[in-house]
């Protein structure tokens, strides 16, 4: 398989504040193919924005592996990552007028990055113009940032965001602040840039339909790839549906393990078997069965698991009474 365009391994990033760390990755495990469309998602504070700012190189990460395009985020130098954050990634963040200036209309924000960057001349025009024609924006060209949409105003942003040719477009919350047709109109112009510049494009999300609208979707639990959830698209069956072009997709979530096996279980079904601390886990033919473990086998915990049950029944838990008294009477039987 080709070389992965971004491959993190074990990505850790800490923020201290004064004397408190955050862990907001924990050990992340992301590989992305050169060309993928995909989503992002997990409860807010997960660390979505956070894995957004280190592939940007806004953000140092603290430990692990990050490589992008080549390039090893935890080796770069200050001069070297300024760098790679203007020539190799593109940002669109959920304020897309953040990217662009109220006095100039459309052609000119797409140009400014690239005026900046010292390409002048009509090559600068040319490219502004195919830019703002695959975000279907060519009729808007002359309209400043006031006299457009939200939507449009986003749509200028990603434009802006690609003058400069980056490898990588990163979007934080792009649909955010917009309804959900106007948010169609943002996936339509991803879509676009990806099929037609090969573009690769993460899109971080709280809407729950992004799985339609991108190739494949990492959820994040705290700090760490969780799930995937992956597009499976039904054959065609009958002649009809063949000519129809009909399509039935469906969309299967699968539980990730990162490259040492480790994995998440979702918390609902911890709390509906009763799981913490310990399972037992049996290999049944050709799947896995995880179970959780009675109250008899207390004695199978931790010490501190076992100290605490006893603080418990001293406290007179009738409940830790009954195991205890269990535990002890197995005990003494063996
Ligand atoms: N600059 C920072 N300094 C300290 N802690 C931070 C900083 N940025 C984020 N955090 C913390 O890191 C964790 C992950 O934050 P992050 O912004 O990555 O979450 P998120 O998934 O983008 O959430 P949301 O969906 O709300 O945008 C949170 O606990 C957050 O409080
Ligand atoms: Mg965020």
């Amino acid at each position: 398989m080709a070389e992965p365009i971004i491959l993190c391994e074990n990505l850790v990033k800490i923020y201290k504040i004064q004397d408190v760390e955050v862990l907001a990755l924990q050990g992340l495990e992301l590989t992305v193919q050169r060309g993928e469309l995909m989503g992002i998602v997990g409860a807010s504070g997960s660390g979505k924005s956070t894995l957004m700012n280190v592939l940007g190189g806004l953000v140092r990460p603290s430990a692990g592996t990050a490589l992008v395009d080549g390039h090893d985020l935890l080796k770069l130098s200050d001069a070297q990552i300024n760098r790679y954050r203007r020539e190799k990634v593109g940002f669109v963040w959920q304020q897309g007028a953040r990217n662009l200036i109220p006095y100039l209309n459309a052609l000119e924000n797409v140009e400014m990055p690239m005026t900046l960057a010292g390409v002048h001349g009509r090559r600068t025009r040319q490219y502004a113009h195919e830019l703002l024609e695959m975000v279907q924006l060519s009729h808007r060209r002359h309209h400043k940032l006031g006299q457009m949409s939200g939507g449009e105003q986003q749509r200028v942003a990603i434009a802006v965001a690609l003058a400069n040719n980056p490898k990588i477009l990163l979007a934080d919350e792009p649909t955010g602040e917009l309804d959900s047709t106007t948010a169609l109109t943002i996936y339509e112009a991803f879509q676009t840039l990806n099929r037609e510049l090969g573009l690769t494009i993460l899109i971080v999300s709280h809407d729950p339909t992004i799985a339609r609208h991108v190739q494949r979707v990492m959820q994040i639990r705290d700090g760490k790839a969780a799930s995937e959830t992956v597009r499976r698209r039904r054959r065609p069956e009958t002649a009809a549906e063949t000519a129809s072009d009909h399509h039935d997709d469906h969309f299967e979530e699968l539980v990730v393990l990162d490259s040492v096996g480790r994995l998440q279980l979702p918390k609902q079904y911890r709390e509906a078997l009763n799981l913490h601390g310990r399972a037992r886990m049996e290999l049944v033919d050709d799947h896995l069965v995880i179970r959780s473990v009675p109250p008899e086998d207390l004695h199978q915990l931790p010490p501190e698991l076992l100290h605490q049950a006893e603080a418990a029944e001293e406290k007179g838990d009738g409940r830790v009474q009954q195991w205890l008294h269990k535990i002890r009477r197995k005990k003494v039987i063996e």
